[in-house]
């Protein structure tokens, strides 16, 4: 293996111990970012008068040959390096001699590694961004067919009240809506340039780091040689808003699991993401469903581990900090897999209307007779005591409030009148909510219109 630092020793190294250490497997993923960082970096030289002019455009130049071949081709990008850094200065060296040599000075790794990574995750955050949108888009889609559709919702996951469908999917829109503005703000803490600050201590030549932000499109340079050497907060900014948005995947996950089921049986999964038993003929299984619930242990995994790494560092870069990129990579594949999975299930849900009106029905619409009673001046307390008693009553019977008649309605309470009827239906006790957030009919088809304002909006940001 060829290292950047060998004048140093008297004897080769390790060979094992030194593949052991190797990163270039995993950071060879940020070739395209190192060559641009460097390319930044030989301009930079140039405009500082450390290279010649002539100097400064052969390397751009050489490096852009390398970068093209190696997008191209990016079988080229491998090799015995110690990392992706190595690997490109041996190519540009390679090609250019002791001009390519010249391409390092004030510079270093650690920096370089830093450069790297933020330049990355400002490239791929909004990959990811897209794919949260279409999520999002796929849900808001679904909020829009369910048009009237009702269907409980759950506390302690027993039937609580009616609600629109459509309320439900907005339900799941809302988190990851958030989760968009998560990715988005780790993506901004990303955007600092570190260049400048050397191994530890800043560089000697006279960088115009100000420009040098702007020629790579950062919005800002860091403001500490020694923590940039060693931050990697972007990174675990970025991990958290990947766990968190796994997260909510996963709960979206886990209630279609259980309300695409035999029991509920509210909505029917498309047959295209289904999977069946190699034994039992019958089975319908929602695999895909379960794999995202998995696979969001991953990424939490991954949050945790650079955290523990970070936990114990002393100031200053370490090498434990090679750890960082593969939590990254693999956090991001994770959930990129796991968003376009999630779409596709969204799409393909269909609505059981019948069964779903059926189970937003019966004794869920005990609140609703209380605040009938309410209505009628009756305290609230009390109220709740008397439809308490009168559910206590039907449960015994087997029976659901809808089947009451006036006559026994009455029976209850004196305040029951014959409009009680009308007045406690699943429709009536969704068409009776009042505030903005609510499963209120109007306030839903606002808040439907407002996510698809935001989607479109964010479909042009990027
Ligand atoms: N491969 C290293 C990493 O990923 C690059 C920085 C190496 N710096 C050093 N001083 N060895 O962190």
């Amino acid at each position: 293996m060829t290292t950047l630092w060998s004048g140093r020793f008297d004897t080769a190294p390790n060979a094992q111990v030194l593949e052991w250490g190797s990163s270039f497997s995993v950071d060879r993923r940020l070739f395209q970012d190192d060559v641009t960082g460097s390319r930044a970096w030989a301009r930079a030289l140039g405009r500082a008068g450390v290279l010649s002019a002539v100097e400064a455009r052969q390397i751009d130049e050489a490096l852009e040959d390398i970068l093209r071949k190696g997008l191209a081709d990016p079988a080229l990008v491998t090799g015995s390096d110690e990392d992706v850094h190595s690997f490109v200065e041996r190519l540009l060296v390679e090609r250019l001699g002791d001009t390519g040599r010249r391409l390092h000075t004030g510079r270093s790794r650690n920096e370089q590694v830093s450069v790297d990574l933020r330049l990355y995750l400002r490239r791929r955050v909004p990959v990811l961004l897209e794919a949260v949108r279409q999520v999002i888009a796929a849900l808001a889609r679904q909020a829009s067919m369910a048009g009237d559709a009702l269907m409980p919702a759950f506390t302690h996951f027993r039937p609580a009240q009616p609600v629109l469908a459509a309320h439900y999917f907005l339900s799941h829109a809302a988190p990851l809506r958030r989760d968009a503005g998560r990715l988005a703000a780790a993506r901004a803490d990303a955007d600092a340039l570190p260049l400048g600050s050397g191994a530890i201590a800043g560089t000697s030549y006279a960088i115009d780091v100000r420009e040098l932000a702007d020629d790579l499109g950062f919005s800002r340079v860091v403001s500490n040689s020694i923590d940039a050497s060693s931050d990697r907060d972007f990174a675990a900014a970025f991990l958290f808003a990947c766990s968190l948005t796994m997260v909510h995947l996963s709960r979206l996950s886990e209630d279609l699991i259980i309300l695409c089921g035999d029991e509920y049986r509210f909505f029917e999964l498309s047959d295209a993401i289904s999977t069946g038993s190699s034994m039992m003929p019958q089975k319908k299984n929602p695999d895909p469903l379960e794999l995202v619930r998995g696979k969001t242990g991953r990424a939490i995994g991954q949050l945790m581990a650079l955290l523990t790494t970070l936990k114990g560092l002393p100031s200053g870069y370490n090498k434990d900090l090679q750890e960082d990129k593969h939590a990254v990579f693999d956090a991001e594949d994770t959930l990129a897999g796991c968003l376009t999975v999630v779409s596709a299930v969204i799409d393909g849900l269909t609505l059981n209307r019948a069964r779903m009106a059926q189970a937003s029905s019966g004794l869920l619409l005990a609140t609703d007779a209380a605040d009938y009673l309410v209505g009628r001046g009756v305290p609230f307390r009390r109220a709740h005591e008397i439809v308490g008693a009168l559910v206590r009553k039907l449960v015994n019977e087997g029976r659901e409030l809808t089947s009451l008649t006036p006559e026994d309605w009455r029976a209850a309470s004196e305040f029951f009148a014959p409009d009680v009827v009308a007045r406690v239906t699943a429709a009536a006790s969704v068409a009776a909510k009042r505030t903005p957030q609510s499963t209120a009919p109007p306030a839903v088809r606002a808040a439907l219109t407002e996510m698809e304002q935001w989607l479109e909006s964010e479909r042009g940001s990027r």
